[in-house]
């Protein structure tokens, strides 16, 4: 486990190296999913930033805007071309993460490049920059997860996508949908598919609570109750080896008392 938790960070560290190098990364989110786009410029020390433009690809000979952040004038985002991009109410920003998008419900057509300038006060030359391609997934079907003894995940289908359960029964899904399965009745294959038939496979069990996951919470659970029957026992101890001692101090004290008021004979005796 350990080499392989390694051979995972060395790979992290190559493509955050690369993504270094080239100024660019793959962001991927799934459709009717949120994505976290957040751009990584390597800002010029001491200098203070004027704007932060994002531009987006819509063709060529055209103008390529698609938001600015403005701080000096204003703590909104300013939204260029919305008709086009459709990113009213699902584009989000905030000014204390001023390089940062938040874009939800996503649809295939935000599957773009987005470009980070960065321009700034008292500077001209090479404005700073940072590309993000953004890739947005037909479906989606997450590895499920074990809430309790529930297998839990999401099927993401954008609109009009099918659920197949088990026992064939379809349901409609719009966007997305919590995909929950607690008991053996439900347990089996499920299918998830998108409106143009693509689909994706996942076994949902119900948990049994044997093969106790190192990162699930169940596992949490029991360790938690263990620490809290752990504590418990520890106070208990305590209070019964403090009164145990208090108890035996007032028997020493009184036996004390007693000896000192029996006559020195007797102590001779015990001697
Ligand atoms: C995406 O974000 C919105 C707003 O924060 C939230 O209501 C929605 O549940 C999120 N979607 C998913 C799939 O988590
Ligand atoms: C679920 O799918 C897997 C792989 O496709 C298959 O081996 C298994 O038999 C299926 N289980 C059920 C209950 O249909």
């Amino acid at each position: 486990m350990p080499i392989r938790n390694i051979s995972v960070y060395l790979t992290l560290v190559f493509f955050v190296t690369l993504a270094f190098a080239q100024n660019r990364e793959i962001v991927t989110g799934c459709i009717a999913g949120n994505v976290t786009m957040q751009f990584k410029p390597a800002l010029l020390d001491g200098k203070e930033v004027k704007t932060y433009v994002w531009n987006k690809v819509r063709g060529v000979n055209k103008d390529p805007s698609f938001a600015k952040f403005e701080p000096s004038v204003s703590s909104q985002l300013e939204i260029y071309f919305n008709e086009e991009h459709k990113v009213q109410n699902r584009l989000f920003h905030y000014p204390e993460e001023p390089a940062t998008l938040y874009l939800t419900n996503l649809r295939k057509s935000d599957q773009q490049q987005y470009t980070l300038v960065i321009s700034y006060v008292d500077y001209v030359g090479t404005p700073t920059e940072w590309i993000i391609d953004l890739q947005v997934q037909d479906v989606c079907f997450e590895k499920p997860k074990e809430v309790g003894k529930c297998a839990v995940t999401t099927c993401y289908t954008g609109d009009n996508g099918v659920l197949k359960t088990p026992d064939g029964a379809k349901q409609t899904v719009m966007g997305y949908k919590l995909v929950k399965v607690c008991d053996d009745k439900t347990s089996g294959n499920y299918s998830c598919c998108n409106a143009a038939g693509t689909c994706l496979v996942q076994a949902l069990q119900e948990s049994t609570g044997d093969n106790m996951p190192s990162d699930g919470s169940s596992g949490n659970t029991g360790m938690i109750v263990g620490i809290v029957i752990g504590v418990l026992l520890a106070v208990i101890a305590a209070v019964v080896a403090v009164v145990f001692i208090k108890n035996r101090r007032e028997e020493l004290s009184h036996a004390l008392f007693v000896f000192s008021r029996t006559s020195s004979s007797r102590f001779c005796k015990l001697g």
